[in-house]
């Protein structure tokens, strides 16, 4: 699919032809992924962040918000959780946080596959190789780190340098392929100032870059950050912004299992915040094979605010494993039985934002 024929998907206006689209996305992801639904459980290990990114709720310059960095054993207690939930696996989130050290990091990873069956994936940023190659050897099997939009002006706009390192997005997913992860990444749709056409070149990176997983969300304001604070404003021409609508993630989600048969694909938080109705479900049937349901305990959850009136606070904390089940159920599929991922050689070109 050539970049023009993504452009026309996204701006399709006619609704007939956009089922088309969900059709065919859904075709294709059942021909190429196995029926079962693959549920990962969400553990936010630490809300602190030495980053200044202009979206996030927890940017370190943000001062009203407590900040939380779970303990070894906490961790393992949710990564439990998980397999009584039936995950397959675990995605160990958490910002910017140099006091994660790497050898905690890697304990916890360790007691987490000496005690469970589940997969683990890590989504902590960027770090030095070092950390990442600990990380690897200490099991974990997946990395996860969105490049949010390669519109290479936009992205340093939005994520300022800390003056000793630099933010290399693409560069670290390059490291990541080289320590042996299987490598997620995704963007965010509908940030201020982000076109159509820059989406569609996010679109045709994404699949450049032989991803594992590929996990993307509506951008959703918060408040006390400088882009949804209306600070920083960026207008781009009649037309030319992309909106941050379910409609808009739906087409994304198709366009990318078109252009990934077997790839990852998990329906997002953010969706289901702009849908709690039936949002992940419709993710599911256009594309989408994973769903992520959140494990985080209650106290530390509510503190990570990446936006605000996440979906997880308005759902049962414990209770979200059925319900979830229940709506797999309802659109005819069922979750996987345990961690079946098959291994991917990731082969990222080098590019550099
Ligand atoms: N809206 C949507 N997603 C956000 N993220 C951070 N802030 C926001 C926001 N305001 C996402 C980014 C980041 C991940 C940790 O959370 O894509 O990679």
């Amino acid at each position: 699919m050539k970049r023009k024929e993504i452009l026309r998907w996204l701006r399709e206006p006619n609704p007939a032809e956009l089922m088309s689209l969900y059709r065919h996305a859904d075709t294709v992801r059942r021909t190429n992924m196995e029926e079962a639904v693959y549920l990962n459980g969400l553990i936010e290990i630490s809300n602190n962040c030495q980053r200044e990114c202009a979206y996030c709720g927890l940017r370190s310059g943000r001062t009203n918000l407590k900040r939380f960095r779970m303990t070894e054993n906490e961790v393992v207690a949710c990564a439990r959780k998980a397999v009584l939930f039936g995950c397959s696996g675990v995605m160990l989130q958490g910002g910017d946080d140099p006091e994660l050290t790497r050898e905690w990091v890697a304990d916890v990873v360790r007691r987490v596959k000496a005690e469970t069956p589940l997969a683990i994936t890590i989504s902590l940023g960027e770090r030095p190789e070092k950390d990442l190659r600990a990380w690897r050897e200490a099991g974990a099997e997946r990395y996860m780190l969105r490049f949010e939009t390669s519109d290479a002006e936009l992205f340093q706009r939005i994520h300022p340098s800390l003056s000793e390192k630099r933010v290399n997005r693409l560069g670290t997913l390059k490291k990541l392929a080289d320590c042996g992860f299987k490598v997620g990444s995704g963007i965010m749709i509908g940030i201020p100032g982000q076109s159509y056409e820059s989406v569609a070149r996010d679109i045709e990176l994404l699949t450049e870059l032989h991803l594992d997983m590929i996990g993307s969300g509506p951008y959703l304001p918060h408040p006390d950050t400088p882009i949804g604070s209306g600070q920083m404003v960026q207008v781009l021409p009649p037309g030319e912004q992309i909106p941050a609508s379910e409609d808009i993630v739906y087409r994304l989600t198709a366009l990318l299992r078109r252009l990934n048969p077997r790839v990852h694909i998990p329906v997002t938080a953010a969706l289901a915040t702009l849908n709690p109705n039936n949002g992940r479900e419709l993710g599911l049937m256009r594309g989408a094979n994973m769903v992520l349901t959140n494990l985080t305990p209650l106290k530390y959850r509510k503190l990570y605010e990446v936006y605000p009136n996440r979906i997880c606070l308005r759902e049962p904390a414990d209770g979200a494993s059925e319900a979830l089940r229940g709506r797999i159920r309802s659109i005819g599929r069922r979750v996987a039985a345990s961690s079946a991922t098959k291994p991917r050689v990731s082969n990222i070109p080098t590019l550099l934002l």
